[in-house]
C-alpha cells in the first residue's frame, strides 16, 4: 500500500532541531527555531505563568470537552491583546474569533475556511517568508504567489517593488502580511508605509491575512500590533491569526487565536459558524492546559503586569543580544556594514549568508542556522555569542 510513498525532505526549521540533537559536539548552538532562551541558555518557565499554573493546580478542574471555539475567556482575552481597547470592530461585535493550535493552527484554519469561500484567489506571500507559509496556503488549495519584500543591497525593505507585485494582485486575492517582527528578515513597515499597504489594499479589494506570531517582540504589545488595529481603524474585513506560544514561552501548549474580522455582527456569527465547522473537522476542539494559562495571567491585573514585564525582559534582551552580536563581528574585524543587525527586529537576524555559507556554520562549527541565513538572535547568550560571532567572521573573511 506505501510502497509508493517518496520521502518527504526535512522541514527546513524543524528539520534542524533533529539534525542539531544529533550533533555530539559539546559547545554547539542552535539558532535555527524561533524559540527565546535566556541569559543562562534556558527555555524560560516564566514567573507569571508558574502563578498562573499554582493557581490553578489548587483548585484542580476536571478535563471536558472545550467548546469547539475554544475556552471562551481567553478567546475573549486574546481578541483584546490583539485588536486592543478602542476597536471598532470589537465594539460592534463585528470579530469571529476561536482559540487555536498556535499561530500556525489559526493560520491553517484560517486558510481552509477562506479555500472554501473563494478556491480561486492567489494567495501572496513575502519573499522571503516564514517557511512554513508557501507550504501551508498550498496545502490548503490554493495558488501561491510572492511580493517583493526583502531589499539585500539595501538592507531593508523593497517598498516599491512590494506596491507594484501587490499592485497585480486581483480582487479578492489574499495577501499574507507579518504584523511585526518579520520572519524572516526582521525589517518591518513603518508606520506610513502600512498605511499606503492598506490603501492599496482597500482600492484593489484584497484580503489582508496577518500573521502576528511575536506580538511584543519588537516594540511592544501595542506598537506591534499597529497594523492590525488600522486594519480595523480602516473598517476593512480582513483576518489574523495570533500566538502567545512565544511570548508566554508556552510553545508546547500552542496557544493561538484566529479573528476573522467582519462587515457586522450578523456576518461575523455565519463566518463564525463556518470557522468551527473546519475546526471540528480537523481537530474538533482545543486542549485546555495554556488557555486557562493565558487566560488566568490576562484576566489578572497583577499576573498581567508580571508577564509584560517578563515579556519587555526578554525583547531587551534580545536587543543587548544584537548588539553584542554586532560589536563581537566589527571586533573579529568584519568590514561590511553591520547595522542591520541592530535595526532587525523580532527573534531573528536575517544574516545575507548564502545556504553554502550557514552549512559551514553547521558543520565546522556547530552553529546551526537556517539555511535562508537567518539566525534566531533570540537564542544568543553572553555563553556562546563569542562563537558564534568567531564561527560568522570566519565564514564571512574565507
Ligand atoms: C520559526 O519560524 O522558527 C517558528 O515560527 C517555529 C516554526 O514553527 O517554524
Amino acid at each position: 500500500v506505501f510502497a509508493a510513498v517518496t520521502l518527504a525532505p526535512r522541514d527546513p526549521i524543524l528539520g534542524l532541531n533533529e539534525q542539531f540533537n544529533a550533533d555530539t559536539r559539546a559547545d554547539k548552538v542552535n539558532l535555527g527555531v524561533g524559540v527565546y532562551t535566556d541569559a543562562q541558555g534556558k527555555l524560560p518557565l516564566l514567573a507569571s505563568v508558574q502563578a498562573a499554573e499554582a493557581r490553578l493546580a489548587a483548585s484542580p478542574a476536571p478535563r471536558g470537552y472545550l467548546p469547539i471555539d475554544g475556552f471562551a475567556a481567553y478567546v475573549a482575552a486574546a481578541q483584546k491583546q490583539v485588536f486592543g481597547t478602542q476597536s471598532a470592530a470589537l465594539a460592534a461585535r463585528r470579530v469571529a474569533s476561536l482559540q487555536a493550535l498556535g499561530g500556525t493552527g489559526a493560520l491553517k484554519v484560517g486558510a481552509d475556511f477562506l479555500h472554501r469561500l473563494n478556491p480561486k484567489a492567489t494567495v501572496w506571500i513575502s519573499d522571503p517568508s516564514w517557511e512554513n507559509h508557501r507550504a501551508l496556503f498550498s496545502n490548503a488549495g490554493f495558488e501561491v504567489q510572492t511580493y517583493a519584500y526583502y531589499d539585500a543591497q539595501g538592507q531593508g525593505i523593497a517598498f516599491n517593488a512590494l506596491l507594484a507585485d501587490l499592485g497585480r494582485a486581483k480582487a479578492g486575492d489574499v495577501v499574507v502580511l507579518h504584523a511585526c517582527c518579520h520572519n524572516p528578515t526582521g525589517y518591518d513597515l513603518t508606520q506610513e508605509q502600512w498605511q499606503a499597504v492598506i490603501a492599496l489594499l482597500q482600492a484593489r479589494d484584497l484580503v489582508p491575512f496577518m500573521d502576528m506570531a511575536y506580538q511584543g517582540f519588537g516594540q511592544g504589545l501595542d506598537a506591534d500590533a499597529y497594523a492590525v488595529r488600522a486594519l480595523d481603524a480602516a473598517g476593512m474585513s480582513f483576518v489574523v491569526a495570533s500566538s502567545f506560544s512565544k511570548s508566554f514561552s508556552l510553545y508546547g501548549e500552542r496557544v493561538g487565536s484566529l479573528h476573522v474580522v467582519s462587515q457586522d455582527a450578523e456576518e461575523a456569527s455565519r463566518v463564525l459558524s463556518q470557522i468551527k465547522v473546519t475546526a471540528r473537522t480537523t481537530y474538533s476542539n482545543p486542549p485546555t492546559h495554556g488557555a486557562k494559562v493565558v487566560a488566568t495571567v490576562l484576566g489578572d491585573d497583577a499576573l498581567r503586569a508580571q508577564w509584560e514585564q517578563e515579556l519587555a525582559g526578554m525583547r531587551d534582551r534580545i536587543a543587548q543580544m544584537r548588539a553584542g552580536l554586532r560589536e563581537a563581528l566589527e571586533a573579529a574585524g568584519v568590514r561590511q556594514n553591520l547595522d542591520f543587525i541592530t535595526r532587525q527586529q523580532g527573534m531573528f537576524s536575517y544574516s545575507g549568508l548564502s545556504a553554502a555559507q550557514m552549512q559551514r556554520l553547521r558543520t565546522e562549527f556547530g552553529v546551526y542556522g537556517v539555511d535562508s541565513g537567518r539566525l534566531c538572535v533570540a537564542a544568543l547568550n553572553s555563553g556562546n555569542l563569542p562563537r558564534v560571532a568567531a564561527a560568522v567572521a570566519a565564514v564571512l573573511q574565507s
